[in-house]
């Protein structure tokens, strides 16, 4: 048989796995993101995953116990929000990555859930009191909280080892700061904190303590703007569950989203609010983001899909004449190229001459929208602005627009006309935009 190679290459942006380094990832194609690491299928040598050296028995599917199937294997987080993200609730046993910009509020939402369902939080970044501290700022019970200050996954395994079956969950803050510490006392190959070695293995090892003992870990990982070296992306294949959490930090609006899960929907969206008080869960009764109804210059009211809610949220635009050789774009809560892309639709099909103009859009409450039935908002308020007339009253934009300026249904477009309607307001009915001219 072929021995395994020492060391492989694995993609940090893709997470994807090869035998020889090259300059580009041959999956995702992106340039300079191979790295080699330690091949943990290799030096594993308590060789737990490999070759135990005793007999495996072959199990009957039919006798093995379904995850969930009668529900004793998922226990609810006391979050609706959170419940609702996860399927149904909390999987005894799982890995659940939770991922996020630093400062979106993981530390929080995560103390949160510890003080609904008590466990315990093994702390990388924080010290005990820092802690503490956030414990009582949360209104928190600190009775329902072990804290273990530790870098160290060994001494995670060593603690789940001594406590059986003490606590429902544990939370990892975060995986940036974990380490496997035989391979650096060891012969030291792995490197140091955060560097994809340590990362993946620090994951593999918390994998199969939760597999053993049952307990639900949650692991924290940050991940930079530029999805930098060792983000989650890396883990995304090993765990159980990929949570994201997102928002703009300097608005309250906080978005959890699954973009993985091996025991419900990927579909489900829980939406929070920073407070004061930490995050509060916002219930579909108070998801819209809009006040008053009366029309403004340059605002636009759309209403996006949040998973399977609708939510109405307003679009602010403003349009104003450029003194630069180059006119300014500025686009928040929108992905940039699908803004520069609305603007060459407008200066084409509405013969509106932004080239000398500067454009700014902005979503309210700090939301990222990736909804393309959105874009109908964006010109109705770059149109509004651009003519410094507000809107119809009353009138709500939703649909897809094509480079030709025809607007498209887009999917959900039932539960978005039922939300407007249910709000006293209508969705625009326009096939071109063009029609926009009537509306103003
Ligand atoms: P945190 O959970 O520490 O972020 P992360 O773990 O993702 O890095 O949250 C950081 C921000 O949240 C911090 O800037 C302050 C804010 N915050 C509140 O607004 N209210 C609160 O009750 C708490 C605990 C934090
Ligand atoms: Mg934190």
């Amino acid at each position: 048989m072929k021995k395994a190679q020492e060391s492989i290459f694995v993609c940090t942006n893709c997470g994807n796995e090869f035998n020889k380094w090259n300059g580009q990832c041959g999956m995702c194609k992106e340039w300079n993101t191979l790295k080699e690491i330690q091949n943990s299928k290799v030096k594993n040598k308590s060789g737990s995953r490999i070759h135990s050296g005793e007999r495996k028995e072959i199990k009957k599917l039919s006798e093995i116990k379904v995850i969930g199937g009668n529900n004793d294997n998922i226990f609810s987080s006391n979050i609706s929000e959170y419940d609702r993200v996860l399927g149904k609730g909390i999987v005894r046993g799982s890995v659940v990555l939770f991922a996020g910009e630093p400062g979106i509020g993981k530390s929080t939402l995560l103390t949160q859930l510890v003080g609904e369902v008590g466990g315990l939080y093994v702390a990388g970044e924080e010290s005990a009191e820092q802690i503490n501290l956030r414990v009582h700022r949360l209104g928190l019970n600190p009775e329902r909280f072990d804290i273990l200050e530790t870098n160290s996954v060994e001494e995670i395994g060593d603690v789940l080892g001594r406590v059986n079956n003490v606590y429902k969950i544990v939370v990892v803050d975060s995986i940036q700061t974990m380490l496997v510490e035989s391979t650096v006392t060891g012969s030291g190959t792995l490197g140091a904190f955060g560097s994809v070695n340590q990362i993946r293995e620090s994951t593999f090892r918390l994998v199969e303590l939760a597999k053993r003992t049952g307990v639900a870990i949650f692991v924290v990982g940050h991940v930079t703007k530029e999805g930098d070296i060792a983000g989650p992306k890396l883990l995304e294949h090993m765990v159980d569950t990929v949570l994201y959490f997102e928002g703009e930090k300097n608005g309250d609006l906080r978005i959890l989203r699954v973009s993985k899960n091996r025991f419900g929907p990927t579909d489900e969206v829980g939406v929070f609010k920073m407070e004061e008080k930490g995050l509060r869960e916002i219930k579909s009764e108070e998801i819209n983001l809009i006040s008053g109804k009366e029309a403004k210059v340059g605002s636009a009211v759309t209403i996006v899909m949040e998973g399977t809610r609708p939510m109405m949220v307003e679009i602010q635009v403003l349009v104003t004449e450029s003194f630069a050789p180059m006119p300014t774009r500025v686009f928040s809560g929108i992905d940039n190229n699908r803004g520069r892309l609305l603007v060459a639709v407008a200066q084409k099909v509405m013969s509106m001459p932004l080239y000398k103009y500067d454009v700014y859009v902005s979503v309210t409450g700090g939301i990222r929208l990736d909804d393309t039935g959105c874009d109908l908002a964006i010109m109705a308020g770059m149109y509004s602005s651009y003519k410094d007339k507000a809107l119809k009253e009353g009138a709500v934009f939703v649909g897809e627009v094509s480079l030709l300026g025809e607007v498209k249904k887009v999917k959900g477009w039932e539960k978005r006309e039922k939300e407007a309607k249910a709000m006293g307001r209508n969705l625009a009915t326009i096939y071109s935009i063009r029609d926009l001219k009537n509306l103003v």
